[in-house]
């Protein structure tokens, strides 16, 4: 279970504690690295995302976040000519020469090739089983990459009936998440190094993979998703339009390995997916706002207090709404594991079977935590940026407005009975985790009350903190 309020105050500088509930793992940055094999030689590189984050949310606008990206990028290019880890038979055309020879025009000119190729995979139906499916189908670049349509869970499969049991989440901002530890500790630069934050970290709702390349083979492989394999989507790239251009990339000799292709294409999906102006250029109206570029309305502004506010919203205690100590821009998101109680979704086909539980950390998706008890029922904090733009909340979707989300934030533990079935006069809360794992739940607030309890937010509050969410969506313009 995560340090709560309490706790923390207990352990730690008693003092210092009081102006922070919780031990913000407000990561603007993480080093990101590539290695990958560009025409027979291997280069491994990486970018330091967190500088370019800081300089955006102080620069106008997303294209100089972009640029910052790059020179940041330059600075620690490394080309690891010997770093040859060929997966194709046939030796490299042009064996690396010892001195390791790539200029950095050359390192940019491969992840650019490598970012192209990465689009045009993410978009391509025919990498999927049915043909029918690309990973745009699920993440719809209109809407932060989260799904265009209303559904809780997206459709896919041989057949596209299928259905998984989770919500598709956006792939912006996933840049600053970190690797998975049960036990986070912050560096000093960014909070309190001694504070143990709990489970945090990791890709998907259950933190189950550290990089965006082994989460790609999830949907690729999956019987409810794109349901391809390696030798379906070597054949699918052969006869693309982007075939020769997957060839310059990677070689002349990518194609005789399905392997060696379905790895490439895990590695150019990576590469796309961390465009810093594509997936997290900062440009939202409250980074203008954070730079001094703009004014928050007066709702906006409560919004925004009653979202820090400790005693109302205390949203910032996980969504995190502030710079780190280094300046770089807030993720909303601390990136904990954590259990919320969020209802059953009962529309789901999974669902069906009353003895099945999507206990996040703890299974049956992820499989490294199973039978320990004290991962059931958590999730990954989601980053609320862009927020606004999605149709389905919760990792089973279960809402489909950010109203329904902050009545259930305020109103779980006063009227319980508005979230979760009511069953011969008694309400049955807490209805999709079983009852042994209830001391994992969060009760801070606004989870701290019983019935009868004034609600942590009145309606009127609610919508101020709507508006508030509203200015985190990216492509504000100054003056607009
Ligand atoms: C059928 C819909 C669907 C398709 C197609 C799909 N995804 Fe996803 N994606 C999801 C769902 C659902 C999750 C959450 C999975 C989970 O938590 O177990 C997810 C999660 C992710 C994540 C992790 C996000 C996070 O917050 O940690 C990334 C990255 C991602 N998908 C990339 C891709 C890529 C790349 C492709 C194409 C190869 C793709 N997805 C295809 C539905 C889809
Ligand atoms: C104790 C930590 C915590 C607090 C406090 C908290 N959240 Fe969350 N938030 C989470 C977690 C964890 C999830 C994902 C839960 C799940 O799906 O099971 C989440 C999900 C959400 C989502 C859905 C996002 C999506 O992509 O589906 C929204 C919106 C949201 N929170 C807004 C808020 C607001 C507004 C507040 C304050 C009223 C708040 N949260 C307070 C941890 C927290």
């Amino acid at each position: 279970m995560r340090l709560g309020l309490t706790e923390i105050r207990k352990t730690v500088a008693p003092d210092a504690a009081l102006s922070r509930a919780r031990p913000a793992v407000n990561r603007g940055c993480r080093a990101m690295a590539f290695s990958f094999v560009v025409a027979g030689m291997a280069v491994s590189m990486s970018l330091a995302g967190c500088d370019a984050g800081a300089t955006a949310a102080a620069a106008d606008a997303g294209a100089s976040a972009a640029r910052a990206s790059v020179d940041s990028a330059a600075a620690v290019v490394r080309v690891a000519a010997h770093e040859v880890t060929h997966e194709v038979k046939q030796p490299a055309a042009q064996p690396a020469t010892s001195g390791g020879g790539q200029s950095r025009g050359q390192v940019y000119e491969a992840v650019r090739q490598m970012t192209a190729l990465g689009k045009q995979l993410f978009f391509d139906p025919s990498l999927s089983g049915s043909g029918k499916l690309a990973c745009a189908s699920c993440h719809s670049p209109d809407h932060a990459f989260s799904p265009a349509n209303s559904l809780s869970v997206q459709l896919g499969g041989g057949d596209m009936h299928r259905t998984g049991m989770r919500a598709a989440p956006t792939l912006k901002y996933l840049q600053s998440v970190p690797a998975f530890a049960e036990h986070y500790h912050e560096s000093d630069d960014e909070g309190d190094e001694s504070v143990d934050a709990g489970p945090t970290g990791g890709l998907t709702w259950d933190g189950r993979v550290d990089r965006g390349s082994d989460q790609a083979r999830i949907p690729l492989l999956s019987s409810f998703e794109m349901g391809s394999s390696p030798a379906k989507v070597t054949a699918a790239i052969k006869a693309a339009p982007y075939a020769g251009a997957f060839r310059a990339a990677f070689g002349e000799h990518i194609f005789d390995s399905d392997d060696a292709t379905f790895k490439a294409v895990l590695q150019a999906l990576e590469t796309f997916e961390q465009t810093p102006e594509v997936f997290y250029p900062y440009t939202s109206k409250y980074d203008a706002y954070l730079a001094g570029k703009t004014q928050l309305t007066k709702a906006e502004l409560h919004g925004l207090q009653l979202f820090n506010d400790e005693k109302k919203g205390n949203c910032a205690s996980c969504h995190i709404s502030q710079r780190t100590l280094d300046g770089a821009p807030p993720q909303f998101s601390d990136f904990g594991l954590i259990a919320i109680g969020v209802p059953r979704n009962r529309a789901l086909p999974v669902n069906r079977d009353p003895r099945f539980y999507d206990l996040g950390a703890c299974g049956p998706e992820r499989a490294d935590l199973e039978g320990r008890a004290e991962f059931c029922g958590i999730f990954r904090t989601p980053t609320l940026r862009n927020v606004a733009l999605k149709k389905s909340f919760f990792h089973n979707g279960i809402y489909h407005s950010l109203e329904q989300v902050l009545h259930f934030y305020a109103e779980r533990d006063t009227n319980p009975e508005k979230f979760y079935p009511v069953s011969k006069g008694k309400v049955q809360k807490f209805d999709d985790l079983p009852q042994r794992y209830w001391a994992n739940l969060n009760t801070e607030p606004p989870f701290d009350r019983k019935p009868g309890d004034k609600p942590a937010l009145n309606d009127a509050e609610i919508k101020d903190i709507v508006a508030f969410l509203n200015t985190l969506t990216d492509g504000y313009k100054t003056g607009s």
